[in-house]
């Protein structure tokens, strides 16, 4: 299989010329900041980055996009990447792996063990692990909660109840990206304050089906819908940064979701905390709900092992992993990297994170490509989002598709 792979790629010619394609999602204020860094990083050793974007937050459609790339023998030169399809790709034989990158800036030893095991299989390390995004914050708009004379709500019921204030005076309570990850990650956040972690990941991460068919789902999914009906006026573009923009701009009151929202506040010079302010979701204080952001190298005729190394040992180097990370809103994937210069809503992710690494409290994102297969995942993404958008569709009739998606996987 991955000789034959390797012959389709040489055979087909991929990528052109010395610079290097980069296949990735990140259109945003904040991200096209972040991607400048990368872009320059790579300039300082001659390497022209062609840029690939795919819009679509979430990354679902450049996975899209990256499979019938591969399928047509066009792969990028490198790509970014989530969780556990770094494995499918790897065993599909079409990765190079950047060991001697790794062992230039010891891996082993400064990795998160987390980003170790994401990232490294049996052929070494095949990826080159670059974020760490915390997914369970709440950003509340200080001014308006002021304004409403509220204080920062620490359980579902007291955030619908200042939400169901700021709709009376007309704000918008909660500020949405409204696609189907957005809203399945914001349900992911509801599922934690149900159940807790150990129930998140029965439920969503091993999908058992004892724990998708429960009342704590019942909960969660009732909730969803109140949600639902408090925001029933859609912003008039649906993407998440358009919802973070609802948030800097003084219309919305809260938004849920992760701290890439941090990087285009930043990137807008919003003043966080004292503008917009971050806390964990409710009900999950200690609980660090992650994603990873990583990148894969691609064999092809234009694109060899050496370039790989070359392009992967820059992107490797501390002070750009820092700088990157800073601009983009989320935490390192090493453990020597000082926070210092970092947001503040950054250094309490750090400290959470490693709060909640000790005490089995940091859990992966289901709906952002962090523990399930990408068919499955876009199906129960889909089937929440259909139950949000359709007041008729019942929660029970939700579960029994949920639970038939989880019997085919
Ligand atoms: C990625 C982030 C990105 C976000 C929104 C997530 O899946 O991990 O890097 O900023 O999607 O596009």
């Amino acid at each position: 299989m991955r000789t034959f792979f390797l012959s389709l790629l040489l055979c087909s010619g991929a990528s052109q010329a010395a610079e290097v394609e980069f296949l990735h999602w990140w259109t945003s204020a904040g991200e096209k900041n972040a991607l400048k860094r990368l872009e320059n990083e790579l300039a300082k050793a001659d390497i022209p980055l062609k840029p690939a974007p795919v819009i679509g937050g979430g990354g679902d459609s450049a996975m899209t996009v990256l499979q019938a790339r591969a399928l047509a023998g066009n792969t990028p030169s490198f790509a970014q990447i989530e969780g556990p399809s770094i494995k499918s790709w790897d065993a599909i034989g079409i990765l190079h792996p950047i060991n001697k990158t790794a062992t230039t800036h010891h891996w082993d030893e400064v990795l998160h063990p987390l980003a170790k095991a994401i990232n490294k299989t049996d052929n070494g390390y095949v990826a080159l692990p670059l974020t760490l995004h915390r997914l369970n914050w709440l950003w509340t708009n200080q001014r308006l909660l002021a304004q409403l004379q509220l204080t920062p709500p620490k359980t579902w019921p007291e955030l619908f109840q200042a939400m169901e204030i700021a709709h009376q005076q007309g704000f918008i309570p909660l500020a949405i990206g409204d696609q189907p990850w957005q809203i399945a990650q914001l349900f992911e956040s509801l599922v934690i304050a149900a159940g807790g972690v150990s129930f998140y990941q029965s439920a969503l991460v091993e999908l058992d089906k004892r724990n998708i068919d429960s009342a704590e789902m019942r909960l969660a999914l009732s909730q969803l819908r109140h949600i639902s009906l408090l925001t029933s006026h859609p912003l008039p573009d649906q993407n998440w940064d358009s919802a973070t923009q609802a948030l800097a701009q003084d219309k919305a009151l809260f938004q849920i979701g992760g701290d890439w929202i941090l990087g285009d506040l930043l990137a807008h010079k919003v003043a966080v905390p004292e503008h917009i302010s971050c806390q964990p979701a409710p009900q999950s204080r200690q609980t660090f709900l992650y994603n990873m952001d990583s990148l894969i190298f691609m064999a092809s005729k234009t694109f060899s092992a050496q370039q790989a190394e070359r392009v992967a040992n820059r992107l490797a180097d501390k002070d750009f992993q820092s700088e990157f990370n800073r601009v983009k809103g989320s935490i390192p994937v090493r453990n020597d990297i000082d926070l210092s210069q970092f947001n503040l809503c950054q250094q309490r992710s750090y400290h959470d994170f490693l709060f909640a690494s000790a005490h089995g409290l940091a859990i992966p994102s289901m709906t952002d490509s962090m523990a399930v297969n990408p068919v499955t995942q876009q199906a129960i993404n889909s089937e929440i989002f259909r139950f949000f958008r359709n007041q008729p569709i019942s929660e029970d009739e939700v579960i029994r598709r949920i639970v038939s998606i989880a019997a085919s996987n």
